[in-house]
């Protein structure tokens, strides 16, 4: 989705202009067009070679550079930019932003640009929380700036806050979500993800194979096409995506109860999430002890959620399910779909090379009741966006 897209960097001087390296290259290798603009301050942390190195194009510090290949390069830059990002974006920057200033070539092409805006701010804790910035960040988000939040952690300073670059990967989703279609936008989705656990003692557990990773695709393309997500996640190996409201939880209870609480105001639900059909019976408080003889366990059934959910779905609600199957797939799924009272299903075979667990692609077959579309072997990301598609046409 970055494709040929023009991204215009602007880096400014804090430690974290390192970071902007790598940035820069994500988006590169993303296939965007990206010219890097650098204050002052930031050439004092990485050199602007580092940056015509990554992006093949002359990095701009100097606004009076006689080097400039246009006359007028901030006006050039503008109205060349798709997306204007400023990342890391100091307290300093941000203020200039906020009131305007253009006393060098960062903030005067800032000024000049009239494409969406994303601002990544890095900071110490105390200037971040400085009411200052705070209302100069209060002020650009009224203004439409997409403000990629610092994260907490340990800061180069030795404090700890919140503060650091929000990681890479966050950034380049505030950048998709501001150039993408909104189709989305203002509806409220709940998406369950990945597997749940059930535990027999306080050292075992039941559980399976998913990996989480389609459930998230659907959670970061929703966000993208501005809805407003909701994630209730299994434990993945995935990190939490950005712009989104995540709960985590490990049984299928729990993920009942999350869900349960918030299913009734959602206009849509996908249920991704591989949910345990069954629980050990009883739970030992001590680890179970081996013995010489075969071990049995009682098991006992899980709630359905997405029965629960399709006999409960408010009216205008769209309900989505999955259905994994290793044989008779359409014919399962078709009845998952009536059973279930679902909007749309969607069916995959594990035991289609490319489809189901762990990997990073899928073949989905999509099916409502009036339609049935088998999607070809694509990414989980595009299978997420051909899901969303489907959605919006019921
Ligand atoms: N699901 C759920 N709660 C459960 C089990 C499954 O909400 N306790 C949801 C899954 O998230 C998925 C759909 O139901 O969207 C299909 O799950 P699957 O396990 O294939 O379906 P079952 O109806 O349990 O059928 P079977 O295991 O017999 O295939």
């Amino acid at each position: 989705m970055l494709k040929d897209k023009h991204i215009l960097l602007a880096v400014s001087g804090g430690i974290a202009a390192y970071k902007a390296c790598e940035l820069t290259s994500t988006l590169m290798k993303k296939g965007a067009e990206v010219r890097v603009m650098m204050t002052e301050n930031a050439s004092e942390f990485v050199r602007p070679l580092t940056f015509d190195t990554l992006t093949g194009s002359r990095t701009v510090t100097d606004q009076f550079d006689r080097l400039h290949e246009v006359a007028v390069e901030h006006i050039s830059l503008a109205d060349w930019a798709d997306v204007f990002v400023a990342a890391p974006a100091t307290a300093n920057l941000l203020a200039k932003l906020t009131y305007g200033l253009a006393d060098d070539m960062v903030s005067t092409t800032a000024l000049a640009c009239s494409c969406p805006k994303v601002a990544a701010p890095a900071m110490n804790v105390h200037m971040w929380e400085n009411p200052a910035t705070q209302e100069n960040v209060a002020t650009l988000k009224k203004r439409g700036f997409l403000i990629v939040e610092p994260a907490e952690g340990r800061l180069a300073c030795g404090d700890t806050g919140k503060g650091r670059l929000a990681e890479i990967d966050d950034i380049v989703v505030g950048i998709e979500s501001i150039l993408a279609k909104k189709d989305l936008s203002g509806k409220k989705i709940l998406i369950s993800a990945g597997p749940t656990r059930e535990s027999l003692d306080p050292v075992r557990f039941i559980s399976n194979h998913s990996s989480g990773k389609q459930g998230y695709a659907i959670a970061k393309a929703a966000v993208r096409r501005g809805a407003k997500v909701t994630l209730v996640s299994g434990p993945t190996a995935l990190d939490p995506p950005a712009l989104c409201r995540t709960i985590h939880v490990n049984t299928a209870r729990e993920m009942f109860a999350s869900i349960r609480a918030i299913s009734e105001s959602q206009d849509i639900i996908i249920m991704a999430a591989a949910v345990a059909d069954y629980r050990p019976k009883e739970v030992s408080i001590d680890k179970i002890k081996k013995t010489g003889a075969d071990f049995s366990l009682a098991l006992e059934r899980t709630d359905d959620i997405l029965s629960y959910l399709g006999e409960h779905k408010p009216a205008g609600q769209l309900l989505v399910g999955f259905a994994m199957e290793s044989e008779s797939l359409l014919e399962n799924a078709r009845e998952k779909l009536k059973k279930k009272n679902l909007d749309l299903i969607a069916a995959n075979n594990i035991r289609v090379e490319g489809a189901g667990f762990q990997g990073d692609t899928n073949v989905l077959t999509l099916i409502s009741k009036k339609e049935e579309k088998t999607l070809p072997l694509m990414s989980k990301d595009e299978a997420a966006e051909r899901l969303l598609d489907m959605v919006l046409q019921l």
